[in-house]
């Protein structure tokens, strides 16, 4: 147990800085061990008051403070673990220090560490104050200039902003010195520094300005940055065009790095990307890796205005940069890739990850209002929920206000720290509404439950829809208020025909209905036969909705909804009732015949996207299943989703095998939306008969995988190999092994598939793989493979019933924190649902827990994510 609680710290405390940094010049003087870094600060107190002085500073080793170049005694100063106070200092002064501190041995993977012999750094939140004294916090914005000098071996030196010099030193050594024009908080910091082979290019923007790209990456692996080069100049190029939104300084850089804690980061002018979101080539990157590049590198370079230019007061306004600039990637995906595929990709990961932990205790508002560790914040509340919060407000106010809200925001904001009312006033005065009740949003934390019922009265053509939304309670919010909801609502025939209607005497296809109160009714006239309703469409609000429709108007919906995201959504739910009713012992085979012929329908639709059939095709997956059944037992979901599966399989055969030899890609590949929906299509059939228990298509899923030109294809090939198991899929775990033991995200890949392997031994190998020679255990992408992987997508053996899960997640968990907080923190998660579960189940999840939380020097990052899930 740990000796002392942390002490929380909240948004209602929020005070301005009571010192200000308006330039500093640091010099890096790097040594693997013992890195010296000299700080000179113009300070200037801020506001009239009489306080001491207070800089972060961590594990920092100190050399000197000097105060307007008089070094300071001993006694004129003092030093704790977390911060340095001088009690008297002048209004306006120059504050040097100097410190040592050992980038080698950090591998926490926060600050100045290094990473496959290379420098680099990761400051957000907190981790500048690893490297200098500082006022740590992102309403601090400062004017930096950054001397680095290294060894000759460090061949690049990098930092933010311009290179303004750089040359020779004596003894092999050489420097060189940026300067970044735009004033920035600490947690935009950046330097790399190694050997480094770089792709360059360049971009003219709309005002006619050349900016020069470079990625750098491991000697060799230039080429490999490519498609992240593409998809940096089609986001620089796309943020011009839907946001008006130019870059601002004449070089942007993007690095890769093996070791780190998160996918990417936003530093001004040099993004530091996890090598894994940057590296790609058909040959070790599938078609999710390409796609999440795209959206990666487009986040980070959309944050360079919303994040960079304009930043957060205080940590607990991080949705107003993450929200947003998720929102705006999705944005840029749904126009490279197509909007109703990529809408229902984001709603299957919200639900995934956002809706699960709103139904436990980690649940938490979008601006939360208490944190210990800001590390355990960027979650997918922050960012996804985040994200839809600004899709709804986008549908509420109109594409135009929208737009103009955007535009002012940037004008208003530039160059400032602010918060997220600030960042609402400016849609209010754009759309000359009140949007007082739509901030509940932010502060509210759970997914509100919507019922709808229909009344539709063939004599007077009008159709009465009965609204009603309850939000359950969350941690510490007992009580909740309505939030206004738009529900888009649009209406067919029993034949699928779409049906107009009228809307305040208007003829339409398609409204918005907002419900805003706990119950509210909408009567819509000019509707001449009995009509289907598409209610959500496009899931227009973050809610689980409820109808009282009957399962065969979610047949006609899955047959012909024009909004294709609710067509998918018919099936999903189709199938998921279908399976929850098998789980419960409550086989439904007439229907699930039924729905078998509605897929195979669908799937000969000719004139639909492959990548949207092969979403069509998958059937909801065991964790989504488990936030629908109380309790939730995953070895019963388990085998009625597979049971489900075999029918589909068996049904569809001829068809799927169809699409197997009909979508060969025959010439050459190409990452793009098209590629990549053919295959995802062909392996999502692949996939699907490998569940078909009559026959055995061991050897096509051979032939798949020895055959396959790509790594989609290979995974594809080695996945379907996993379900029918024994000897074949040991053959090829060992081939590719063999063939990829060089290159680690692949290795990566063999991990994790492996860690997703649902079938009896697989918990023994997972434990067994902790063993393996490749294990790197310091490395967050082999951990995540592994543990994470294992922890998050194969809830059938997770949730062993001896509990060895569990106890393994623990154990990595306690291991992990001894060296990495934020990478140990980020495992919790899957524990903290133990009241949905089994009771039997739940209990040995909270023995877990228990056993993290009593641990002797747990690190605040797991303590706060433990005790929390306790509740
Ligand atoms: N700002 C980065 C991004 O979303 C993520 C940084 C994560 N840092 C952290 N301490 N969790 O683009
Ligand atoms: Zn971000």
């Amino acid at each position: 147990m740990r000796t002392e609680t942390p002490q929380a710290i909240r948004l209602s405390d929020y005070r301005p800085p009571a010192f200000l940094v308006d330039e500093v010049f640091l010099t890096f003087d790097l040594q693997p061990n013992t890195t010296r870094v000299k700080a000179k600060l113009s300070v200037r107190r801020n506001g009239d008051h009489a306080e001491p002085l207070r800089f972060n500073g961590e594990r920092l080793k100190p050399v000197s403070v000097a105060v307007d170049g008089r070094a300071l005694a001993e006694g004129e100063r003092t030093i704790d673990a977390e911060w340095l106070t001088i009690p008297d200092v002048p209004d306006a002064f120059t504050l040097e220090t100097e410190v040592e501190i050992d980038p080698e041995n950090n591998k926490a993977l926060e600050g100045l560490y290094m990473s496959g012999g290379r420098f680099c750094t990761q400051c957000e939140a907190e981790g500048f104050r690893k490297i200098t004294f500082w006022p740590d916090r992102p309403d601090v914005l400062s004017r930096f200039t950054v001397r680095i000098e290294a060894d000759k071996a460090f061949g690049r030196l990098l930092s933010n902003g311009n290179l303004m010099e750089s040359g020779d030193l004596p003894g092999g050594r050489h420097y060189a010195v940026w300067n970044d024009p735009f004033p920035k908080p600490s947690y935009l910091f950046a330097l790399v520094a190694g050997e480094l082979d770089v792709l360059e290019d360049s971009l003219v923007t709309m005002s006619g300005r050349t900016v020069e790209l470079k990625i750098y990456v491991d000697p060799g692996m230039a080429p490999r940055a490519a498609y992240a080069m593409d998809a940096l100049k089609r986001s620089m190029t796309w943020d011009e065009q839907a946001f008006g939104r130019e870059y601002d300084l004449d070089l942007f850089m993007i690095v890769a790095v093996r070791d780190f804690n998160f996918g990417a980061m936003e530093n001004k002018g040099l993004n530091i990307f996890n090598s894994s979101l940057l590296l790609a080539d058909p040959a070790t990157a599938t078609d999710l890796d390409y796609e999440r590049i795209e959206s990666v590198v487009a986040h980070e370079y959309f944050h360079n205005w919303t994040g960079d230019r304009i930043t957060c007061r205080d940590w607990f306004q991080l949705c107003l940069k993450e929200g947003l600039t998720v929102f705006r990637d999705q944005s840029f995906s749904a126009d490279m890739r197509g909007e109703a595929v990529q809408r229902i990709k984001d709603v299957k990961a919200l639900r995934a990850r956002q809706f699960a932990e709103d139904q436990g205790p980690l649940a938490h508002p979008v601006r939360p209002s208490s944190y210990l560790k800001i590390d355990n914040f960027y979650t997918a509340t922050i960012y996804e929920k985040g994200a839809e919060i600004i899709r709804m407000l986008k549908t509420l106010i109109g594409p135009e206000a929208f737009r103009a809200g955007m535009d002012r925001y940037f004008e208003r904001w530039d160059g400032q720290a602010t918060t997220v009312e600030a960042f609402i006033n400016c849609f209010e005065d754009a759309s000359g509404r009140d949007l007082s009740d739509f901030f509940a949003w932010y502060e509210q934390a759970g997914t509100p439950r919507v019922s709808l019922a229909s009344r539709y009265d063939e004599a007077a053509r009008t159709l009465t829809l009965d609204l009603r939304q309850e939000t359950p309670p969350t941690p510490g919010q007992p009580q909740k208020k309505p939030l206004p909801i738009p529900v888009i609502v649009g209406l067919l025939d029993h034949e699928g025909r779409t049906q107009a209607f009228e809307r305040d005497g208007q003829a339409v296809d398609e409204t918005v209905v907002v419900l805003d109160a706990a119950q509210a009714t909408v009567t819509l006239t000019g509707v001449d036969r009995p009509p289907v309703v598409s209610a959500l469409r496009g899931f227009s609000a973050p809610v689980v909705l409820k109808t009282d429709a009957p399962a065969k108007d979610r047949y006609v919906l899955l047959a012909s909804d024009p909004d294709l995201f609710n067509r998918w959504e018919a099936g999903q739910g189709l199938a998921a009732e279908l399976i929850l009713a098998r789980a419960a012992g409550r086989a439904d085979e007439v229907n699930e015949e039924r729905y078998a012929e509605a897929v195979a329908r669908a799937l000969s639709d000719q004139a639909a996207d492959p990548a949207f059939k092969a979403l069509l095709l998958a059937l909801p997956s065991e964790p989504d299943l488990a936030l629908q059944m109380s309790p939730a037992d995953p070895a019963a979901i388990h085998e009625a989703r597979e049971a489900l599966r075999a029918r589909l399989s068996v049904h569809l055969e001829p068809e799927l095998r169809r699409l197997h030899t009909g979508l060969q890609d025959l010439g050459e590949f190409s990452p793009d939306a098209a590629g990549a929906g053919r295959r995802a299509l062909r392996n999502a059939a692949l996939e699907l008969l490998a569940a078909n228990p009559r026959h055995d298509i061991a050897d096509l899923a051979q032939g798949h995988f020895q055959a396959a030109g790509n790594m989609t294809d290979a995974m594809g090939g080695l996945s379907a190999l996993m379900q029918i198991g024994g000897a074949p899929f040991e053959q090829a775990l060992a081939d590719f092994y063999a063939r990829w033991k060089s290159e680690p995200l692949v290795v990566d890949k063999w991990f994790a598939i492996q860690a997703r392997d649902p079938s009896e031994g697989a918990l023994g190998r997972v434990l067994g793989l902790t063993a393996h020679p490749a294990f790197e255990g310091k490395n967050p992408n082999r951990l995540r493979a592994l543990v994470s992987t294992f922890a998050n997508f194969n809830p059938a053996r997770f949730h062993d019933p001896s509990g060895a899960g569990y106890r393994f997640l623990a154990d990595q968990i306690l291991a992990i924190d001894g060296f990495n907080p934020m990478t140990a923190a980020r495992l919790v998660d899957p524990l903290g649902g133990w009241r949905r579960y089994r009771p039997e189940l739940g209990a040995l999840m909270k023995a877990e827990l228990q056993r993290i939380a009593a641990k002797d020097g747990l690190s605040k990052n797991v303590y706060e994510l433990a005790t929390r899930a306790l509740g």
